[in-house]
């Protein structure tokens, strides 16, 4: 270990910056297992108490309510960082060999993130989360071959119920935390293993070179980082504390205005721009299918990316990137929009 820290050195360049938003999403991360930890000595798994055990916490539990808005801010936060980091290994591409492996648990750890959002806005057993959950369930059904299996693996039946919620808190507290523990433990091996890249444009630009250590110089700025966030954070939950809403009746008609979290939207809104048929196709099947061979197509890019791989400039990879980035912003914005911003 004392090794490790005299040996660690990180590169400084114009790109520098992109390299504390693995730390800050991994800060994110400790301060989602604590609270959690501590929203578990309140909460209880099921239909008939679910709701009212939040409703007690917010409002009997000396800081519950703290503890509750941080971890639901946070939650937000991470996947918000956990966007940038994959957009800025993505753009500087710190996939290349030997990183690819990097890649492909970085891939793998943002599908976990996504999972921890989807299974946790279900617990507090409210109306929207309800709503919404119903829908992105039946969203999943719509999967060739595998979907009505997999729709009545996630909700335990064929609706939405206090089976769903029992699994969902399965998966959100046990099952998602035991494989993100392994994948960050592995991501994290291979970051120290390899080393932090620098850019290939620094490095064809020949300002590649100096560097600082890792301690205490780059572990102190990610300090001011993290304590940054923490200050943002505590701010967050103060003034914006976490609503909890009517509980959920499923013999209720959906409200108005149910809508995915943030960052669900760009799938949501282009599954609704789509047509009832493509090509004889359900709309929807070719939706779910196209965001399924796009998540491959990402993962697989340190193998398709062959002149990065071979140390030639690729502005073809950058270029689908930057599309990729634009398309998503675009559509969560016209999402928004469409939804009245409610
Ligand atoms: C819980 C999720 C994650 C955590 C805690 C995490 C943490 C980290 C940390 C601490 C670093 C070193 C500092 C840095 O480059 O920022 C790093 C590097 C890296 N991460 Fe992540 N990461 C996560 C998810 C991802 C995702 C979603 C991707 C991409 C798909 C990814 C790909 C990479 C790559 C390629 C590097 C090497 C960067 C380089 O050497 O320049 N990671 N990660």
């Amino acid at each position: 270990m004392e090794h490790l820290a005299q040996k660690k050195r990180v590169p400084v360049h114009r790109h520098t910056l992109w390299y504390y938003l693995g730390g800050m999403t991994l800060f994110l991360l400790l301060i989602q297992v604590s609270t959690g930890i501590l929203l578990l000595f309140y909460y209880r798994p099921s239909a008939e108490e679910a709701y009212e055990s939040i409703q007690f916490l917010m409002s009997e539990v000396q800081f519950g309510w703290l503890i509750r808005s941080i971890h639901s801010w946070a939650a937000n936060l991470m996947i918000f960082t956990l966007f940038i980091h994959l957009f800025s290994v993505l753009l500087l591409k710190a996939y290349r060999p030997p990183r690819e492996m990097t890649w492909f648990s970085g891939v793998a750890l943002m599908g976990l993130a996504l999972g921890f959002g989807f299974t946790g806005y279900l617990l507090p057993w409210n109306e929207l989360a309800y709503f919404a959950t119903k829908v992105g369930t039946e969203i999943t059904s719509v999967v060739p071959l595998v979907g009505g299996f997999l729709g009545r693996f996630l909700r335990g039946g064929d609706q939405v119920s206090g089976a769903t919620l029992t699994r969902f808190y399965g998966i959100h507290v046990a099952v998602l935390p035991a494989l993100a523990g392994a994948l960050v433990g592995l991501h994290l091996y291979l970051v120290q293993r390899h080393g932090m890249s620098v850019p290939p444009g620094v490095e064809r630009s020949g300002t590649a070179g100096r560097t600082m250590p890792f301690v205490p110089n780059f572990l102190l700025r990610d300090l001011v980082g993290w304590l940054s966030a923490l200050a943002v954070l505590a701010a967050l939950a103060a003034y914006f504390p976490a609503e909890l809403g009517r509980k959920a009746d499923p013999f209720a008609a959906a409200p108005a205005g149910i809508r995915p979290e943030w960052y669900f939207m760009f799938m949501f809104q282009t599954l609704k721009y789509l047509p009832s048929y493509v090509l004889g196709i359900e709309g929807e099947v070719v939706g779910i299918v196209g965001f399924g061979l796009g998540g491959l197509f990402l993962l697989l890019i340190p193998l398709l990316d062959r002149r990065t791989s071979r140390g030639e400039p690729s502005r073809l990879f950058t270029a689908i990137g930057v599309a990729i980035l634009v398309y998503m912003i675009a559509l969560t914005i016209l999402g928004y929009m469409a939804s009245g911003a409610k």
